[in-house]
């Protein structure tokens, strides 16, 4: 709301706002968005919860942090032992709850919701809101629907038609790609026997146990997606490609980036980022492909077989 206010008119009501907070004690136009957890949104979206739950991502909470392998790798790096604890493990292996504004985050589950959508604090209210607190979503008006939706995305709601953003947050994950770690640490990680491997592919790894949507996707559905996430291992290689001098990662980032610049091959809108691969060029091919049915093109290039996968295609 702030973004759109004039300057001037901002300095006139300024001491108003200011009273404002201080009166009802919030201050929630300037907080950083935080992470509410998975059974805040449980209340409303049961199912893909109850999916979640199921998948790698909910059960490696209770089990990675205790194998001699695991303590082994976070004592090479420094911190603590238990990886929970070790911040140098958390960015990638656990995540918050945080129930207050003014509340501490604790954590408290494996990969979850927010990982993959955005955290929540400033979307959650505005995203599922059809008008009022009696309107319906087939009563919402076509203008209530445009603004919610596009107040809830700049708020950070990473809808599911959004593939190359959500997997941009799987590639800081699973390309070992978290600018928040040092380039030292990575190295400690690799040394210790942290796995780097190349077999991440979001169809291959989305398409199975963990699908918490409804209605299976279409093969050119599928086909946009996986191209939404060689783009995002493209661009995310090529950035961490120098973080570490460790020759496991660097070697891996470049095979990387030579895997997803295959992929791309002959895809509209590609070219660019292949040959000069960037955030803004991967969301450009994005574009440029649009509502296009690329499952001929890329359709082949889907790996068959991967660790989630049992209800994916037969190839
Ligand atoms: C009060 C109920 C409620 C809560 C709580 C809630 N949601 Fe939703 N959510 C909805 C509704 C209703 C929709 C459908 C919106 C629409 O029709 O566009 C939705 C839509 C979504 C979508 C978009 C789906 C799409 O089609 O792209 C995502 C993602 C999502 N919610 C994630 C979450 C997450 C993550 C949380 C917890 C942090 C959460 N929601 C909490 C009710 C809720
Ligand atoms: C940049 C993100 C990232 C960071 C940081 C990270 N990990 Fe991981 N870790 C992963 C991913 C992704 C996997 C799954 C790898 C795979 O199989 O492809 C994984 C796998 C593991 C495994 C193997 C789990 C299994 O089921 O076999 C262990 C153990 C582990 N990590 C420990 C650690 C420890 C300890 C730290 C902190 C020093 C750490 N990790 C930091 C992303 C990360
Ligand atoms: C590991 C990443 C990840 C996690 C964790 C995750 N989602 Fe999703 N979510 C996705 C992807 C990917 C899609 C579908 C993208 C597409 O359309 O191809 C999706 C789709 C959705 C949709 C749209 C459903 C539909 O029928 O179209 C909703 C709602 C949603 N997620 C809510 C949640 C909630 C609530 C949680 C936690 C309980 C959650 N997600 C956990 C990645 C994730
Ligand atoms: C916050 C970090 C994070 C994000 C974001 C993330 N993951 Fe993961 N994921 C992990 C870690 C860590 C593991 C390994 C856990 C373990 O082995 O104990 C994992 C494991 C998995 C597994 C299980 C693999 C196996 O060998 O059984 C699948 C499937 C998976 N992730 C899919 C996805 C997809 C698809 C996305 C994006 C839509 C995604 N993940 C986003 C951290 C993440």
């Amino acid at each position: 709301m702030l973004k759109s206010i004039k300057r001037t008119a901002l300095l006139a009501i300024l001491p108003l706002m200011t009273a404002l907070v201080i009166f009802t004690g919030t201050q929630r136009a300037n907080a950083e968005p935080y992470v509410q957890g998975p059974t805040f949104c449980e209340e409303c979206h049961k199912e893909e919860t109850k999916i979640w739950a199921t998948t790698k991502h909910f059960e490696t909470y209770r089990t990675v942090h205790k194998s001699n392998y695991a303590k082994k790798i976070a004592k090479a790096v420094g911190g603590k032992k238990n990886m929970k604890r070790n911040k140098n493990c958390s960015v990638c292996h656990y995540s918050k709850e945080q129930k207050k504004p003014t509340g501490k985050s604790k954590i408290k589950y494996g990969p979850s919701c927010e990982d993959c959508h955005g955290a929540s604090s400033e979307w959650e209210t505005v995203h599922a809101d059809y008008g009022g607190k009696n309107v319906k979503r087939k009563d919402e008006t076509p203008a209530h629907k445009a603004k919610r939706v596009a107040d809830s995305t700049t708020a950070g709601l990473i809808w599911a038609r959004m593939t190359y953003d959500i997997a941009v947050n799987c590639m800081k994950c699973h390309g070992l790609a978290r600018t928040e770690i040092s380039g030292k640490a990575f190295g400690k990680m690799l040394k210790a026997g942290h796995p780097i491997n190349q077999s991440f592919e979001i169809v291959m790894f989305s398409q199975g146990k963990m699908r918490h949507w409804l209605e299976p996707r279409s093969p050119a559905q599928l086909a946009k997606l996986f191209v939404a996430g060689q783009a995002a291992k493209l661009v995310s290689a090529t950035e961490m490609v120098g973080k570490s001098k460790n020759k496991k990662y660097k070697a891996a980032q470049i095979q990387r980036v030579a895997n997803a610049k295959a992929a791309l091959q002959g895809v509209p809108g590609a070219a660019a980022l292949i040959s000069s691969p960037s955030d803004a060029a991967a969301r450009a091919m994005m574009k440029a492909i649009g509502d296009q049915d690329i499952s001929g093109l890329v359709g082949g290039r889907i790996p068959c077989a991967g660790p989630d996968q049992e209800n994916l295609r037969k190839c």
